[in-house]
C-alpha cells in the first residue's frame, strides 16, 4: 500500500483565511478519496497563528531558543488535533493518538489508514518532521502544502522580480532555502532547510504547492499534473 506524507502549513488553518470551514471540509474529502484509492496518508500540521502568538508573547522572557520551540510544538499539536477530529468525523480510520515522534507515527501508520501529528522536538519545523516521516515510512513522496503557488528564487513579496520554478533538483532547493540549520523559533522559509537537508540525503521527492486550494493537493496525491514545484533528485 502506497504511503504519502503531507506537511500542512499552519497558515492554512489561520482564522484570517476566508472560508476556512469549507477548506477543512474539502481537505477531509481529499483525504477520504486518497484512502479510497488505496493510499495511507500521514498529515503533519504546522503551528500557524497560535504558534506565532505564543512565541511572540513569551519571547522577551526566554533566552533559550529551544524553549520557544516548545511553545511552537504545542501549537502544532493543537492544530493537529483539530484536523484529526475533523478527519475522524469524516469517517476515516484515523490514529487516535497524535504521535510525538516520527517513530511512533510509523507504528501508528501500520495500524491505521491515516495518522495526524504536529511537531516532535526543538530544532526544526513540521516540514522537517514530515520529510523525516516520509523517509522512515518509505513514502513515495512528501507533499509540502504551503501558502504560495511555487518555490521562488527569492521572497516574491519583497522581490517582485523573483523567478518561480515548476521543477527543481533537491540541491537547487537547498541553495534557495539555505544551509540545513534551524532558524529562530517561528521564522519560516518556503520549505524548512533542515528538512531539505534530509530530503537531499535520501533523494526523497517533494511536491511544493499552494494548499489553500485543496484540489491542487488532490492532484498531487493522485499523481496528476499539478500547479506547483516538483523537486526531484
Ligand atoms: P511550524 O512547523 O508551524 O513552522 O512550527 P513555521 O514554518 O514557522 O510555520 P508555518 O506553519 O510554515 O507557517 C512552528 C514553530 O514550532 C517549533 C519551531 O519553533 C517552529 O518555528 N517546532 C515545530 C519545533 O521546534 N519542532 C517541531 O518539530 C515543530
Amino acid at each position: 500500500m502506497a504511503t504519502v506524507v503531507v506537511a500542512l502549513g499552519g497558515s492554512l488553518l489561520r482564522p484570517e483565511v476566508e472560508e476556512r470551514h469549507n477548506w477543512l471540509q474539502s481537505m477531509v474529502e481529499v483525504i477520504v478519496a486518497s484512502v479510497e484509492s488505496g493510499s495511507k496518508v500521514a498529515l503533519v500540521v504546522g503551528g500557524g497563528a497560535p504558534a506565532r502568538e505564543g512565541i511572540e508573547l513569551a519571547k522577551p522572557f526566554i533566552e533559550d531558543v529551544s524553549h520557544l520551540d516548545r511553545i511552537g510544538i504545542a501549537a502544532t499539536r493543537l492544530n493537529a488535533t483539530i484536523v484529526r477530529e475533523a478527519l475522524s468525523e469524516g469517517g476515516l480510520a484515523v490514529s487516535r493518538k497524535i504521535p510525538e515522534s516520527t517513530g511512533e507515527a510509523v507504528l501508528e501508520l501500520e495500524k491505521c489508514d491515516v495518522v495526524v501529528m504536529g511537531g516532535t522536538e526543538p530544532g526544526h519545523t513540521t516540514d522537517a518532521v514530515a520529510i523525516r516521516l516520509a523517509i522512515q515510512s518509505e513514502a513515495e513522496k512528501c507533499v509540502i502544502a504551503t501558502n504560495v503557488a511555487r518555490v521562488y528564487s527569492q521572497d516574491p513579496s519583497q522581490y517582485p522580480e523573483a523567478k518561480s520554478f515548476d521543477h527543481l533538483t533537491l540541491r537547487e532547493l537547498q541553495e534557495i532555502v539555505g544551509p540545513p540549520e534551524h532558524a529562530e523559533a517561528g521564522t519560516s522559509q518556503v520549505v524548512d532547510p533542515v528538512g531539505v537537508g534530509e530530503a537531499v540525503e535520501h533523494g526523497l521527492p517533494l511536491d511544493v504547492l499552494d494548499g489553500r486550494d485543496t484540489q491542487v493537493i488532490k492532484m498531487s496525491l493522485e499523481g496528476d499534473d499539478f500547479e506547483g514545484t516538483r523537486v526531484r533528485d
